[in-house]
């Protein structure tokens, strides 16, 4: 079965499945389409969406710092970068570039599920000179696994998980994937890890209710995709986006909600959906956290804090984690 295939027939069995559950849900990684890539591109650019801005400003002061350290064991090492949901690819190429001057080669892994996603970010990389450049479309556990395998002993690995992405994970799941990432690595390389910090409710629920209405497109567009990709029969204009605050699990929640009583067919996934007027679909978490929560999520994991920088303006963390 073409890879692609498989994609389809994964999609159908996760959205009858979850359809199916109370309250609905729908996978976040199913967000990113073509599409929905370029969305989350625009949305990266909007002024209420800070986390793109602050983690390159982090990434921009410390990158000799990453460097530094994993060439510390042999400055000849040619280190192997994995990135797991890179998006464009442009924040990876400001450590790259930080090798590059320290006159230094590199490999790079990019695993995005989105094939615009990996096909931009091979575009982006690729420009760089002594590097190698392989993309994986694949979940990130998926992979991982195929990146690991091509770890070599006396070059150290960097797995960078940024963006926030580990957000998007309920806290036993983040847990999970940490150790899953601890596993492939070995003592002497390192996890670089970007995430959201909490702040003001105001602050947050902008950042994902935008007054231009990109992130409503963004959430709604996953709608667009069943309609096309699984014969759905959504009326786009009869689900609003909604973005909660949750404090007490320190989460904000996309939802679609519904605006009438209506109901869905979605032919590939062979159902019939009923909802009621303001029922919802739950389609992302994003965790935020405070200092202290990202260090103890990896030292659970098995890695110890490296360093831990933080952008006090919009409140966001970079932690470089060490396996030991
Ligand atoms: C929030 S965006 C962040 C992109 C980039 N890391 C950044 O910092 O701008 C998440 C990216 O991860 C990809 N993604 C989401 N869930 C995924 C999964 N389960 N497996 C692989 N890629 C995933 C998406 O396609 C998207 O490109």
């Amino acid at each position: 079965m073409l890879q692609t295939d498989r994609l389809v027939t994964d999609f159908a069995a996760d959205v009858r499945r979850d359809l199916a559950l109370a309250p609905k849900q729908l996978q976040s990684k199913y967000l990113y389409d073509a599409l929905g890539s370029s969305l989350f591109e625009a949305i990266c650019r909007l002024p209420w969406y800070r986390i793109t801005r602050a983690e390159r400003r982090l990434l921009e002061q410390r990158a000799p710092d990453v460097i530094a350290r994993l060439t510390r064991v042999s400055a000849d090492a040619v280190p192997l970068f994995v990135e797991l949901g890179c998006g464009s690819g442009e924040k990876l190429v400001i450590l790259a570039e930080a090798l590059q001057t320290a006159g230094g080669h590199g490999r790079v892994h990019l695993i995005d599920i989105s094939s615009q996603a990996l096909e931009q970010s091979e575009r982006t990389l690729g420009r760089l000179r002594h590097f190698s450049v392989v993309g994986h479309r694949e979940t990130y556990e998926v992979g991982l696994r195929h990146a690991a395998e091509h770890r070599e002993d006396g070059n150290p690995m960097l797995v960078l998980l940024l963006g926030s992405n580990i957000g998007n994970f309920d806290t036993p799941a983040a847990d999970g994937f940490l150790g899953e990432i601890r596993r492939a690595l070995a003592p002497e390389d390192f996890l670089l890890l970007g995430a959201d910090l909490v702040k003001p409710e105001r602050d947050l629920l902008i950042a994902y209710d935008d007054p231009l209405g990109v992130t409503a497109a963004f959430n709604r567009n996953l709608l667009v995709r069943i309609n096309r990709e699984l014969g759905g029969s959504f009326d786009i204009d009869a689900f609003a986006h909604r973005a909660v605050w949750n404090p007490a699990a320190q989460r904000i929640e996309m939802h679609l909600e519904s605006l009438a009583d209506q109901a869905v067919t979605i032919a590939s996934a062979g159902i019939t959906v009923r909802f009621a007027r303001g029922e919802r679909i739950w389609t992302e978490s994003s965790y935020k956290y405070d200092e202290s929560q990202i260090e103890q999520m990896g030292i659970r994991a098995g890695f110890a804090v490296a360093e831990q920088w933080i952008d006090d303006d919009a409140r966001f963390a970079l932690t470089l984690f060490s396996a030991i």
